[in-house]
């Protein structure tokens, strides 16, 4: 069987050497850049006829990185690839995941619609599923999900002064199953969120961890806002802290530097998007993920 090719619209190198590796594919050339007007030229160089193509494509910032993935989709398949996969380390638009007022659009499945018309199947980790249970809810396509916040315990361990904080409720099913891993006790608190940067956290009673130090655990790091009013909840209640741990670190305009400057220890993210706070990497299981699907 002829090796898939992979196409990378952005970075991931750690991931692009997992997929050749573990998951047999080859590099495929093709031409991206931009006119002076901004629009995207694309063109497909390598010989994709009957063969199997995946795009890599981190979607971060995705508006400007939507437009070029679908081109060069569509550029694929007229060059006669048997199956066009996407690899998105980070999946976008998850968190719009109901109407919360009148007339608002719910992005989640208007994306997940765009996309599952496109590609075939669809790997991703950790995507924010939150009122949604699967993928397969609003996606139609085959779709592989895999796991790296079970990889942060690495961060935890040997460390029997500790508990872990998850900031929202949401946040439960991330902190609980590290607790458990790791065998430290944890907590979760409450948001209200206000707006976009504008959320309230409130920490339950930490009478039971009292003298340990806080490991503040989500899936996203966004604005940071999140985190940051986590971290003054528990300076309040005179808690130190040792490190943020997060899968997603977007880090939007600066919240590492003020996540930092607020007392957030050490940070630490899955290479799902690139920062240099990436130490778990999530090549090996996106390969795996990758192996079954276009095997399927
Ligand atoms: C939300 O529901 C997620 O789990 C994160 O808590 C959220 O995305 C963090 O966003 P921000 O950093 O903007 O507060």
């Amino acid at each position: 069987m002829t090796k898939p090719l992979l196409f990378t619209l952005n970075g991931h190198a750690r991931v692009v050497e997992a997929l050749c590796r573990e998951a047999g594919m080859e590099e495929g050339s093709f031409e991206l850049r931009h006119f002076p007007d901004g629009e995207s030229y694309v063109r497909v160089l390598a010989d994709v006829a009957d063969r199997d193509t995946v795009i890599l494509c981190g979607l971060d910032r995705p508006d400007g990185r939507f437009l070029p993935l679908w081109f060069l989709a569509s550029a694929l398949r007229e060059a006669g690839a048997r199956s066009v996969g996407l690899v998105a380390p980070y999946l976008a638009y998850m968190r719009q995941d109901k109407r919360f007022h009148e007339g608002e659009g719910v992005t989640s499945r208007y994306f997940a619609g765009l996309l599952s018309v496109q590609f075939d199947w669809l790997a991703t980790v950790d995507p924010h599923l939150h009122r949604y249970h699967s993928l397969g809810e609003i996606y139609s396509i085959p779709s592989r999900v895999v796991h790296a916040a079970p990889l942060l315990s690495s961060h935890l361990a040997d460390r029997n002064d500790i508990f872990l904080v998850g900031p929202d409720e949401e946040s439960e099913q991330w902190v609980s199953g590290l607790g458990e891993e790791a065998g430290v006790p944890w907590v979760t608190a409450r948001k209200q969120r206000h707006g976009d940067r504008d959320v309230v956290i409130s920490l339950p009673d930490l009478s039971a961890v009292h003298g340990r130090h806080a490991v503040l655990v989500d899936d996203v790091i966004s604005s940071g806002a999140t985190m940051e009013r986590t971290l003054e909840a528990l300076a309040g209640e005179a808690v130190r802290v040792s490190a943020c741990l997060c899968v997603h670190g977007l880090f939007v305009d600066g919240a590492d530097r003020r996540l930092l400057a607020a007392g957030a220890g050490e940070l630490v993210s899955a290479n799902t998007i690139s920062h240099d706070s990436n130490d778990i990497d999530v090549g090996p299981l996106l390969a795996a993920a990758v192996v079954d699907l276009v095997g399927a």
